[in-house]
């Protein structure tokens, strides 16, 4: 399986301080942004990784990232976004890199606790399809929102739901998700929406009226980290967590 980072985007809800640079390369705790999806990914034993950005700081990801060194990779692979077309938009780069193989697709703001290598080990293992993973949040209006059978908060996935004003569960949708080769096929059926960008629930409820969309609940804390509550948020667990690390005498080196 193939890794996907998508660290694009104007990130508009943080202005100011995306104005000079792009979201993903900000500081969180004591780390760029950045290192936090890419180190979900090599820690999922995933090791050939494509990086999508855009904008005018594309530059200073090579920069900092180089060929992926910090993280144990020998090769850091790119594809740069012109315009803005939304999540789904800038995972049409993958095509050519994913090459006929499955993906494992994380948006660049995503955060999470724990390691996901039995997800990715699960997901192996079945033939086509695609997979999501859902976290209990407090203000799913935010996210993507699955839709459970019999308004329950468990079971069968009915749709998907973006951002919606009457969350019918509890659950996000986080940024992490896994596809069969069809995807590319799928995302040139999607047509923008409302806020003209093909949008990464559109693509998944394409799975989920196939009957081909699985889901795992999250283990351990996830957070975004892109809007300025997020983004403190996300910090802050950080730092818990480099905190207990150092108290339990392992100190994790820092790149
Ligand atoms: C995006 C997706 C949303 C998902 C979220 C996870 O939202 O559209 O479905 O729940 O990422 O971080 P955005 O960050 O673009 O608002």
């Amino acid at each position: 399986m193939k890794g996907v980072v998508l660290a694009g985007g104007l990130g508009t809800r943080l202005l100011p301080l995306t104005k000079i640079t792009n979201k993903h390369l900000l500081p969180v705790y004591n780390e760029p942004m950045i290192y936090f999806p890419l180190r979900t990914l090599v820690d999922a034993g995933i090791r050939e990784i494509l990086l999508v950005t855009g904008g005018q700081n594309a530059g200073d990801f090579l920069r900092l990232l180089g060929n992926g060194e910090a993280f144990g990779l020998r090769l850091l692979n790119y594809a740069y976004q012109a315009g803005e077309g939304g999540i789904a938009d800038a995972l049409r780069l993958a095509e050519p890199f994913a090459d006929g193989e499955p993906i494992c697709v994380i948006l660049g703001d995503n955060i999470i606790e724990k390691p996901i290598g039995h997800i990715v080990d699960e997901v192996r293992k079945k033939p086509d399809g695609a997979h999501i993973i859902l976290k209990e949040v407090h203000d799913p209006s935010r996210f993507g929102v699955p839709v459970f059978e019999g308004g329950k908060q468990t079971g069968r996935i009915t749709r998907i739901e973006e951002k919606p004003a009457d969350p019918q569960s509890n659950f996000a949708v986080i940024g992490i998700y896994f596809y069969d080769a069809s995807v590319f096929e799928r995302i040139k059926t999607l047509v923008p929406s409302g806020r003209g960008e093909l949008e990464i629930t559109d693509l998944n409820n394409s799975y989920l009226t196939e009957g081909k969309l699985t889901h795992s609940l999250l283990d351990g804390w996830w957070t975004d980290a892109g809007t300025f509550e997020s983004l403190r948020a996300a910090s802050n667990l950080v730092a818990e967590s480099v905190e207990a690390l150092q108290a339990a005498g392992n100190t994790p080196a820092l790149k």
